[in-house]
């Protein structure tokens, strides 16, 4: 795909009535110069979420979601950016330009469409087989024996490779591919002499991206022959690590119910879509990866994990509690009758009963691990209970709240009998946990510096005549992380009399990431704030003051290392009186007389 040209993404900016683009997902009231209402990224009942309509970006004060017109659309439509792009574009009747791209990106484009196309000619293919041949019949039997009805079959694409050795190779190679082609789609294995069809007699479950495009193949067998699944190699197309199975299928309704059911099997994906619930995904058999949750959580944040009732079920998920912490996900946990798979359940009778009964009851990660932790501990025994209490410290260590943490920290000495004052003793070391409990969403917890230097920022934008002097003082050391850092330099450009007017900046507010990340929150705070400007001024000393600080600590630690000391002592000192100097200046709150 051509990128889409800069100018166009800026037209589409201009274009848009933000609030109208929002106005579909919550009912906005003007506030002030901006608009108020209900956050749609996390259940609130007061409004905390705000629009600036004159800069088109948005901000939650519950739970931190910040964004431009594109962000919101590609979180709230489940799309990438340049499809939110297009979106937008057509709703506004922009019409796109696209930069020019070089020779040898044009033939890459065109190679992997090609690529492309084979596979999808492929599926269609081996479709017909199942569908159609006589070879197939007991591919058909064995989809018909497990439940499988015709609508899924047809909606995933199931198919079947037949048994021959050459059949897609001949078929494909007749419609203009070649072998080096089929190999690079991973379809064919490659010999010196001759090459053959890589799936034979197999049950071909087809893997599409989010968008429903055929990047490789998972193959089943028919009997109990070893593996059970041969899958596509990796490719330049296809990466195991990537994909989510059935992500193009259920995304859709993933966005509209804002949760996602994630499973081990292609079969339970399927049984799933067909009973009904059509918001499931699976990963591709090995555990679920990082970037496969980070590939969902662009459609939702809240995932209940339905894995097999096994022990490699159990560790999946354990795994996937990390992962989800780390991209703030809310995971919950669906637990399958013991020996039952989704498939089985959701197809056997009163089964999407049962499993709906089981979504709707799934205990967070946090209470199922409590859970299982305390059945399994052999808590009747002393040591049992002071082994089920080492373990249990670790896991709530990983509480989302402390009030979710507290709640279960009373259930676990409520299990163990254990007394308050016992349990907080025994609790002493573990680190407790402080996020905000708004909403029941999760932030990160930010650093007294950096809240500073947020403040700092938003203010310069809120008083720009006064910001620019101190701005030009600054360097990107008084920042202490990139997207701060990455915000002083925008806000720097931004009130930059230079620029001024060049619209330079919303571009770049669609192109850095890191700034992208606070900036509306910034630009929306500087707009309701209610500060008084003097604290300004007295944000920029502290920013001087912590990163003095900062210096003076670098500098310590290299004089007590022993080295040689002169000229470091002497800047040691200068920088020291710098600081109390300046801590002075703002215990003395006459900053302004500067
Ligand atoms: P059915 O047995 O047809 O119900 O499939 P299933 O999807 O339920 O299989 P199972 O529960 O045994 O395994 C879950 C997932 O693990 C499968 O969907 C595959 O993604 C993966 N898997 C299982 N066996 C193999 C194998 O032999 N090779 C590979 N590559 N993956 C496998
Ligand atoms: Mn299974």
């Amino acid at each position: 795909m051509a990128l889409i040209a800069q100018s166009s993404i800026q037209a589409v900016i201009d274009a848009c009535d933000m609030i109208e683009v929002v106005a579909p997902y919550s009912t906005l009231k003007k506030s002030g110069a901006n608009y108020m209402g209900r956050c749609p990224f996390h259940g609130e009942k007061t409004p905390s979420f705000s629009v600036d309509p004159g800069q088109k970006l948005y901000y939650c004060f519950g739970c931190g979601e910040g964004g431009n017109v594109f962000t919101f659309i590609e979180k709230k439509e489940g799309l990438d950016f340049a499809d939110a792009v297009k979106m937008l574009a057509d709703k506004y009747g922009v019409r796109l330009q696209y930069e020019a791209s070089s020779p040898e990106q044009e033939n890459r484009r065109q190679e992997r469409e090609r690529l492309l196309a084979l596979l999808d000619q492929a599926a269609t293919y081996y479709s017909r087989c199942l569908l159609e041949s006589s070879q197939a019949a007991p591919a058909r039997q064995y989809l018909g024996n497990r439940g499988f009805k015709e609508p899924v079959i047809r909606e995933f694409r199931l198919g079947f490779s037949p048994a021959g050795g050459s059949a897609l190779l001949k078929a494909a190679t007749g419609k203009g591919f070649t072998e080096t082609e089929l190999s690079r789609a991973g379809l064919i294995i490659q010999r010196d002499a001759s090459s053959r069809d890589r799936f034979r007699g197999r049950l071909m479950f087809p893997f599409t991206d989010h968008r429903g495009r055929v990047l490789g193949f998972g193959a089943r067998v028919l009997d109990d022959s070893k593996p059970k699944y041969l899958n596509s190699p990796d490719s330049e197309l296809y990466h195991k690590t990537n994909l989510v199975f059935g992500l193009g299928n259920a995304r859709t309704m993933i966005t509209k119910e804002d949760r996602v059911f994630i499973v081990e099997g292609y079969t339970d994906v399927l049984a799933l879509h067909q009973a009904g619930i059509v918001n499931a995904v699976a990963s591709m058999g090995t555990a679920l990866t990082e970037q496969q949750l980070k590939e969902i959580s662009r459609f939702t944040r809240n995932v209940y994990l339905a894995f097999d009732a096994d022990a490699a079920g159990q560790a999946a998920m354990l795994r996937a509690l990390e992962l989800a912490k780390k991209h703030n996900l809310a995971v919950r946990v669906v637990k399958m009758p013991p020996g039952q798979d989704p498939a089985e359940l959701v197809l056997s009778e009163d089964g999407l009963r049962s499993f709906n009964e089981l979504g709707s009851a799934a205990p967070t990660l946090l209470e199922y691990q409590v859970q299982t932790t305390l059945s399994s501990s052999g808590i009747d025994s002393s040591q049992g209970r002071v082994r089920a209490f080492a373990s249990l410290k670790n896991v709530l260590d990983g509480a989302a709240s402390s009030m979710e943490r507290d709640e279960q920290l009373r259930i676990i000495a409520d299990r163990l009998r254990l007394s308050p004052e016992n349990v907080a003793y025994l609790m002493k070391s573990a680190p407790s946990n402080d996020d905000n409990e708004d909403g029941g969403t999760r932030r990160r917890v930010l650093t007294h510096e950096e809240i500073a230097e947020r403040s700092f920022l938003s203010l310069c934008l809120a008083n720009p005549g006064e910001a620019r002097r101190y701005l030009q003082l600054m360097t990107e050391a008084h920042f202490t992380n990139e997207q701060t850092r990455a915000a002083f330099i925008w806000v720097r450009e931004k009130l930059d009399e230079k620029n001024s007017g060049s619209g330079n900046n919303e571009q770049r507010l669609v192109m850095d990431r890191n700034a992208r990340e606070i900036l509306p929150e910034l630009l929306i705070r500087s707009r309701t704030g209610s500060t008084p400007p003097e604290a300004l001024t007295e944000y920029y000393f502290r920013l001087c003051e912590a990163e003095l600080s900062r210096r003076i600590s670098v500098i310590k630690a290299t004089v007590s290392e022993g080295k040689d000391t002169g000229s470091e002592l002497r800047e040691l000192y200068r920088l020291e009186t710098r600081r109390r100097d300046i801590i002075r200046l703002i215990q003395s709150g006459s900053c302004e007389t500067v």
